[in-house]
């Protein structure tokens, strides 16, 4: 596949000028794939998947100042209007127009070539490598959703599940300075992993409904000082119901999985104890932090990546079925 390709310019020929355009190559892409919709996003047609992506500069336009050929850098995937209200307010990750790496019907960056804007491409510094660089994208969402919840030093933390996602926003609370965290997932394996980066407390729990009563108390308890911020970073019904009423009244729930579309929850009960519900929507104005975090060690999110595969036809065959056992296999990266 060549320089330019159809590919990434059907991605990415959007408003934005061809020579404020990067050509990368040599990427590290790593994924996390289990079904072909995500909210309102329905994968209806063939479409190239990726979306965490470093790589090596190809080819720059002649306005880009910030990047040289061959610089390692990471891309920061969605490419908003510029002109909405969200976006002249800063929240340009809600804006309505975003064109982001495989949300249908854009197609996504797992290529040996992509093209895209300058002012998302991040270069890298020298100890930070490319697969570190793929993983700024999830450890944004960690990092979004810890700022959203606005919390400080004595902030006591809940995350409800322990896949990709709840671990980096585990790694970000740590490094927000929250004092004790607790994380809980059905599966022991994700559950070790939590442990081995540091959570304070974790605690298996069941899928059943019929469990929520029961499981809430024993979280309580490990908890003694009252939850101040659930993340739900599995986003399912039952979740959502545990994180409800786990949560200390004025508290807060950062919805931030998307596991169930539509859910039955205790929403007066929580209203009535002043819990609020925040949503949230990938992520802004993070990456730079977020390398910042991973160049001075703050965060080290090498042990995220268990497997790694090559870009050959034969290697992507395993490499999903390796992604979609799920367990012990949290983030599979391809060297393309
Ligand atoms: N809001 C956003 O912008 C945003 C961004 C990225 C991902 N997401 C969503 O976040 C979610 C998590 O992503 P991921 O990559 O970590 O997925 P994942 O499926 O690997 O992780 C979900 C985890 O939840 C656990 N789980 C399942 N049932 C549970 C239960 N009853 N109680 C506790 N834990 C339970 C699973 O064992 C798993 O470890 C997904 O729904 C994804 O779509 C949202
Ligand atoms: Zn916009």
């Amino acid at each position: 596949m060549g320089k330019g390709s159809a590919q990434g310019e059907s991605t990415l020929g959007t408003a934005q000028s061809q020579w404020k355009q990067t050509s990368l190559k040599s990427g590290h892409l790593s994924f996390h794939v289990s079904h072909m919709r995500l909210t309102n996003s329905i994968v209806k047609e063939p479409m190239v998947i990726g979306h965490e992506y470093a790589g090596v500069v190809e080819e720059i336009g002649n306005e880009v100042t910030h990047l040289a050929v061959g610089d390692n850098v990471t891309l920061e995937p969605g490419v908003s209007c510029a002109h909405c209200s969200h976006c002249k307010e800063g929240r340009y990750n809600l804006c309505d127009e975003m064109k982001c790496f495989a949300t249908p019907p854009i197609h996504g960056c797992l290529a040996n070539f992509v093209v895209h804007p300058a002012s998302l491409c991040f270069k890298l510094p020298e100890n930070v490598s490319l697969e570190e660089g793929a993983m700024c994208e999830p450890l944004s969402v960690g990092v979004h959703a810890c700022r959203r919840a606005g919390a400080g030093p004595h902030t006591k933390v809940l995350i409800m599940g322990s896949g990709p996602i709840g671990l980096v926003t585990l790694m970000a609370a740590k490094e927000f300075g929250f004092p004790r965290v607790a994380v809980v997932d059905v599966d022991e394996n994700r559950l070790k992993m939590a442990q081995e980066l540091g959570a304070h407390e974790v605690g298996c729990v069941s899928t059943r409904i019929e469990d929520v009563e029961k499981e809430v108390l024993e979280i309580q308890q490990k908890m003694a000082a009252g939850i101040d911020i659930t993340f739900d970073c599995a986003g399912l019904e039952k979740t959502m119901r545990t994180a409800l009423k786990a949560t200390r009244s004025g508290g807060e729930v950062c919805l931030v999985g998307m596991g169930h579309v539509e859910m039955k929850v205790p929403s007066t009960a929580a209203a009535a104890r002043e819990v609020d519900i925040l949503g949230l929507h990938r992520y802004r104005n993070t990456y730079q932090l977020c390398i910042d975090l991973i160049s001075s060690g703050r965060i080290n999110v090498k042990p995220l990546i268990t497997h790694r595969f090559r870009f050959s036809q034969e290697d992507v065959v395993k490499a999903f079925n390796v992604s979609a056992m799920g367990g012990s296999a949290i983030k599979v990266m391809f060297n393309i």
